[in-house]
Parts: structure tokens; sequence; C-alpha cells
């Protein structure tokens, strides 16, 4: 599609998106003139959908009305509050419902699922991640790794883009877990990397880790609900993901994970245990020894957590209708490429400012990442006055987000405009 950078061209995209609709469904938060502000920042934290309050406050009349009954009795109780999303979220990673479990926030899980995964031995205990993961990561695999009493310097391999490259080559990632080989335990890479915004050939490395004998995992913070994902077909061992994002469950809400179905029925498998990954028919006879429950349902440790679990239903609900993934990603292309052609029109030296986000579709959401070599601090404050919310990432990155469920062509023309006002500034 050939883009223009004008108002005119921006509402007619509009009037022809089919999910233009769905912004009401959301509550967007007033920039400093009491406008709509321009909400670039759903990477970091998704916006309200209006339903949550509902939600919430069904939940609360429930508890009110029915109190401990409300486990058992009432529209949805709580005892099986979960198995009412799983096939929606099982959608959104590209699993089987058996597979995919709402629990817990991201980081915890993470470390759920590497002591089940991240099994090392003498001569098998490397783990490979992408030199500066999310720093959550990093810290939750050096204490994993301290666990098994390895070195983090000697047992953690980070690799890092060609000098003079931002983004890693799927090429390099196979040679290194080639090259690792027998002596690599563990590859846990995010689906899409936080900074840069580059999605990982997430098929590829998990082939490329099973063929030495590796466990592969992925957190998937930035890709769930922005990218098209099919854990189950790309055979992942294990992965993560926080609701807050994409699938604006709320700060803080519960997370997500994903179990391959080759493991679901692996009752040997170490794993920390609780009662609420017990086998659900027995769970209340309170009886000795843990028998876990098929599927990622078994990794379960703690009774739910109905509050925050309730917002992600109302939120899963939204994004369903929608038409799942596959029909906000087409969607979401186009408001990102258009994005790219405004930037680009900027016309600014690379020196200035350079997007280093990958170009090719398929190698990244929604997201875009400008590396500002000058004055980015300057930048992101003259947005911030004008009314976008996007977010600063030290050292010198603005990373800009429009969502397809919220964002309009008319918000990214609008900021555009903002830019071009900027970039002329600096000529
Ligand atoms: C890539 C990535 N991993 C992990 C986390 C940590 O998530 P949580 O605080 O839910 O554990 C985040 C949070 O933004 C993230 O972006």
């Amino acid at each position: 599609m050939t883009f223009e950078p004008t108002p005119a061209f921006a509402a007619h995209l509009d009037a022809h998106d089919p999910l233009h609709a769905f912004r009401a469904r959301f509550l967007i938060p007033p920039a400093p003139d009491g406008q709509d502000s321009l909400y670039f920042c759903g990477n970091s934290l998704g916006l309200q959908p209006k339903a949550a309050r509902a939600a919430l406050e069904q939940e609360m009349a429930t508890w009110e009305q029915l109190a401990v009954e409300g486990h058992f009795t009432g529209d949805s109780p709580w005892l099986h509050y979960h198995e009412a999303m799983s096939a929606a979220e099982a959608a959104v990673v590209g699993a089987l419902p058996l597979e995919v479990i709402v629990m817990n926030n991201l980081t915890t899980n993470l470390h759920l699922l590497l002591i089940s995964f991240y099994r090392p031995t003498a001569t098998r205990y490397k783990v490979l991640m992408e030199g500066g993961a999310f720093p959550s990561d990093q810290y939750a695999l050096e204490s994993q790794v301290r666990l098994h009493d390895y070195a983090p310097d000697d047992a953690i391999v980070e690799l890092v883009p060609r000098p003079g490259e931002h983004t890693l080559r799927t090429a390099d990632i196979e040679a290194k877990i080639a090259e690792l080989g027998d002596s690599l335990a563990t590859v846990i890479m995010g689906g899409i990397n936080y900074y840069t915004g580059q999605v990982f050939d997430m098929a590829a490395i998990t082939r490329a880790g099973h063929a030495v004998g590796a466990t592969v995992g992925f957190d998937l913070a930035h890709a769930a609900g922005n990218v098209v994902l099919k854990l189950h077909d790309w055979d992942v061992d294990f992965a993560c993901w926080c609701t807050y994002k994409y699938l604006n469950s709320g700060p803080g809400g519960v997370g997500g994970a994903f179990v391959h179905e080759r493991f679901a029925h692996r009752p040997d498998l170490v794993r920390l245990a609780g009662w609420w990954g017990h086998d659900e028919d027995e769970r209340f006879q309170m009886r000795k020894g843990f028998k876990p429950m098929a599927g990622a349902a078994g990794w379960q440790l703690a009774n739910t957590n109905i509050v925050s679990m309730a917002v992600h239903q109302a939120a899963l609900a939204v994004f369903t209708e929608a038409g799942g993934i596959e029909t906000l990603r087409r969607k979401s292309e186009q408001l990102t490429a258009y994005l790219e052609f405004l930037l680009n029109r900027l016309q600014l030296p690379k020196t200035t400012l350079e997007i280093i986000t990958p170009t090719d579709p398929a190698q990244r959401g929604c997201q875009l990442s400008l590396l500002v070599h000058k004055g980015g601090r300057t930048l992101f404050d003259h947005l911030t006055q004008a009314g976008v919310i996007g977010d600063w990432r030290e050292p010198n990155v603005i990373r800009l987000a429009p969502v397809p469920l919220y964002n309009t062509f008319a918000d990214v023309q609008h900021v555009g405009e903002i830019l071009a006002a900027w970039a002329e500034e600096q000529k």
C-alpha cells in the first residue's frame, strides 16, 4: 500500500478499518490539554477495557453474597474459574487448552518452568540467552544457575548482534546452538526482544535446540497478543507471558504459562508443587503424596487470584471478539508500517535517529524502537508535552507501539506530525 502523510488519508484508513469500533471499548487517559492522549505504550501496559470494572464488581458481589460458597456455586465457581478461559488463552499463543495455564506472574512462572526444564548435569549445564534480555530474565537465570551450584559467568552464554548491527541473525543463533552442542542444557529467549522489538524465529530456534538435545523456552511478554504464535506446532517445550501488555489485563495482572503436550502426562517431571496443581478430583481429600493434574495445570501452586483473573477474562473476551490475533495482526502490520513511513519521511541522518526494529514485518510486532543518538531525552519530553505516551528505555531508545485494538491511523498520523515539527527544528 502507498501511504500519504495527511489527516484525510488516515481518516480514510480508519473509515475502512473493521476494528475501528473496538477503540470505544477502552478507556484512553487524557493528555495535558484534556483531549485523549496518543497512547503508544501498550508494549508496557495495555489500556483498561471498559468491561473490566463490571467483571471485578461481579466477583465482589459473588464474594459479598456467597462468600466461601463462591468457590463451588454461582455463575463461574472460583474453583474452575481458569478453565473458562483456557481455550481463548491457548488461541493467543497457538496451543492446545491443555498446554496453557493462567497463574502467578511472568517471572514466577519462568522460575517454575525452569525448575522442570533446566536440569543441568556435570557436562550439560549451559544456558543460551539473547544478550541484553529483560533484566528480570537475567536475574532469574543467574539465580537458577546458582541454585544448581554453577557460576553464572560460566553457565550463561549471551548472544549479541554482529558489530554495527542491532539485531540478531537467526543463522548466528543456530550456529551458536550447534557450537554449544552437548554442553547446552536450555535455550531461553524472548519471543520478541523488549528493547529492539525484534521477533525471533522461534520455530528455527526450537529445532536447533532440540537437535543438540537442549530444552527450549520463550519469554513471550512482548509477543503474546502482539504477533501470531504457534507454540504447539513449533514444538516449543515451555513458555511464559504476562497479560498486562497486549492482553490489557491490568497492572501486575495474572501471567500465563505453556508446557508442551509431550509433557502433559509426565508426573515424574521434577517440579515445585502445591495443592492447586494436585489432581482436582482428590484435591480436597487432603491426602499425602502429590499427584499432578495433566498438562500445564499441574504446575499450579496456589489457589487462583480471582480479582486479577476476572479482569483478564473480560479483557480476553474483547480480544477474542475482535477476531483474535490473526485479525489484529493484519491491522497491526499496516499501522506499524504507517508509523515507519512517517518516521522515514523525517529524513533524519542515521547519526541522529534510526529505527533499530527490523523493517521486515515478519521480524517485528507492533513496536518500533527509535535509537536517538542526539537529544533523545529532549525528543521524548517533546512527545510527552504534545500528549504522546510512549516509553523511554535507557540509554537512548524511545519505544512507540501502535496497538491495533485501540490505536487509529489518525493517532499515528498525529504522532508523525509532532515528530515532523521536532525534525524541522533539528535542521
Ligand atoms: C520481556 C519481559 N520479561 C519479563 C518481565 C517481567 O514481568 P513480571 O513483572 O510480570 O514478572 C517483563 C516486564 O515488563 C518483560 O517485558
